[in-house]
């Protein structure tokens, strides 16, 4: 609709409010070298969940859908000392690709990757007792969204926040007869995360560099119905 302008104005947020970084600039570098698809978070986004995980202390950080890294580099970073981010990933090379770009981060410690079908890699986050998690960034297939806000929950605490990426999806979510499972998927997030006895959430809509897209939070309430 309005992309040069959408792009300008994440150009002039960057410029102000998220300053260059060699080690972010080098994993998208190495990342589209590789040939992997651009479609990790903008730097505004990665920096929103960033200050969203500080405001939480995150300690235990889970990301679903790694890609080459890029999220996981802003959102480890805003970890306390000694804490862990474990992200998920179902495609070897993509998983290789952000180790590399963990370690020319320095975060090699503070980042666990796991290699596998996030619904097959959730259950050992379980039994390890790796959680509770302080914030959830669900970013993967997103016909798996309701099935990733479940584990999301069992892996949380109250006071968990839970992001969910892409779910406005240029409006495409407002089709309940689309048939992409992506559209589908998300429209069962929202009906799943609505009807949530424990969870309060909402969406915002987003414009940038990335185009016409969206965030849904959910704030993991005590038992009982949520806020
Ligand atoms: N969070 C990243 C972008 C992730 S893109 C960033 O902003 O930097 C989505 C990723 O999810 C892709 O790399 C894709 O391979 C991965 N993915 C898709 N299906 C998956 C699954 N079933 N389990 C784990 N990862 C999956
Ligand atoms: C796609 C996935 C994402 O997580 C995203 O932010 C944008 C696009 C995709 O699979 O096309
Ligand atoms: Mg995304």
């Amino acid at each position: 609709m309005d992309q040069e302008l959408w792009t300008g104005v994440d150009g002039f947020i960057e410029a102000h409010l998220v300053p260059q970084d060699p080690a972010l600039a080098a994993a998208m570098a190495a990342s589209a070298a590789a040939g992997l698809p651009p479609i990790a978070v903008s730097a505004a986004h990665g920096k929103l969940l960033h200050l969203l995980a500080r405001l939480v202390r995150a300690a235990r950080i889970l990301e679903v859908g790694t890609l080459g890294g890029y999220s996981a580099i802003w959102l480890a970073r805003a970890l306390v000392p000694g804490g862990r981010l474990v992200t998920l990933e179902v495609d070897p090379l993509r998983a290789e690709i952000a180790s590399r770009n963990v370690s020319r981060a320095g975060l090699d410690s503070q980042v666990d990757i796991r290699i596998g079908a996030a619904l097959d890699t959730l259950p050992a986050l379980e039994r390890e007792r790796a959680g509770p998690f302080d914030l959830a960034f669900i970013d993967a297939d997103k016909a798996n969204n309701p099935a990733y806000i479940e584990w999301a929950v069992r892996l949380a605490r109250p006071g968990t926040l839970i992001v969910v990426d892409n779910v406005v999806r240029e409006g495409s979510i407002l089709d309940a007869a689309s048939a992409d499972a992506a559209v589908r998927g998300t429209r069962r997030a929202y009906e799943l995360v609505g009807a949530h006895p424990n969870l309060a959430a909402t969406a915002i809509q987003t414009v940038g560099v990335k185009g016409y897209d969206g965030l849904l939070m959910a704030l993991v309430t005590g038992a009982g119905p949520a806020a």
